[in-house]
């Protein structure tokens, strides 16, 4: 059986970072287009740079919870039957051992140049005068997460992988920020049966054939052992 799983903000919201459109979440905090924009960033990248910072700081207080260790069980035991996509930027997969992560958005603890496409790994803060360590050249260094208006990465990959697929599931996301969201109706189409595990309903609801309703933590290891007492 080929799964591919699909996790947002929701499955490291009690690793303590925060989500994005829960009443208290970031997006009521800041001006998504001042931070989250290249726009915004070409405006004001002091206050880009700082945004990110914060997070960075955050992710690296971070633990990984019971939920991603679910995960890397799973893929360890599925091997290449698992496709793990995550639209985080957090690095919390890869520290609870998931074997390979597809990051569609980015990861925040790598830098990017702009000038010559560089990227390498960072966890110290970032400012307007860092210099590329490839091309050497300063004005273009970027945290290397993908903003609205910029193309997620690896979707050609993502898609091969959608329609293989004979189970899809989206673990911890609202479904409100496309392509992630028609994720689902592609690989249904395709004809995969589909779960979503959330906390609570969502918008996209309706369209997955199964819910599984409560916190990553608990609901997310039951899941796991249920897929793996099966095989
Ligand atoms: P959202 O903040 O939109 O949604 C988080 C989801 O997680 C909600 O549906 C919550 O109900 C659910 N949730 C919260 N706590 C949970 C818990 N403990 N267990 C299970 N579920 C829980 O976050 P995303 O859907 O990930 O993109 O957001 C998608 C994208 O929008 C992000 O990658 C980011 C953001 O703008 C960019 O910045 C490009």
């Amino acid at each position: 059986m080929q799964i591919t799983i699909l996790t947002g903000a929701g499955i490291s919201a009690e690793s303590g970072l925060g989500t994005f459109r829960d009443r208290e979440g970031l997006w009521s905090q800041v001006n998504l287009e001042d931070v989250a924009t290249p726009e915004g960033f070409a405006r004001d990248p002091a206050k880009v740079h700082a945004f990110y910072n914060h997070r960075r700081e955050g992710l690296l207080a971070a633990c990984p919870n019971a939920a991603h260790e679910a995960l890397a069980r799973l893929g360890r035991a599925l091997g290449r039957q698992l496709i793990l996509v995550t639209q985080n930027i957090d690095d919390l997969h890869e520290r609870a051992g998931s074997p390979s992560v597809i990051h569609m958005h980015g990861e925040l603890l790598s830098a990017l140049c702009d000038h010559c496409d560089h990227r390498w790994h960072r966890e110290a803060p970032m400012s307007v005068e860092d210099s590329c360590t490839a091309c050497a050249k300063t004005g273009g260094v970027r945290p290397d997460v993908v903003w609205f208006g910029e193309m997620p990465y690896r979707m050609d990959e993502i898609s091969e992988h959608l329609v293989k697929s004979d189970l899809f599931v989206a673990i911890g996301t609202s479904g409100q920020v496309y392509p992630a969201a028609g994720f689902v109706a592609e690989a249904k189409l395709a004809g995969a049966r589909t779960i979503e595990i959330n906390l609570e309903q969502t918008d996209h609801s309706g369209v997955f054939d199964r819910h599984i309703l409560g916190p990553a933590s608990k609901v997310v290891p039951s899941w796991v052992e249920e897929v793996l007492g099966q095989g």
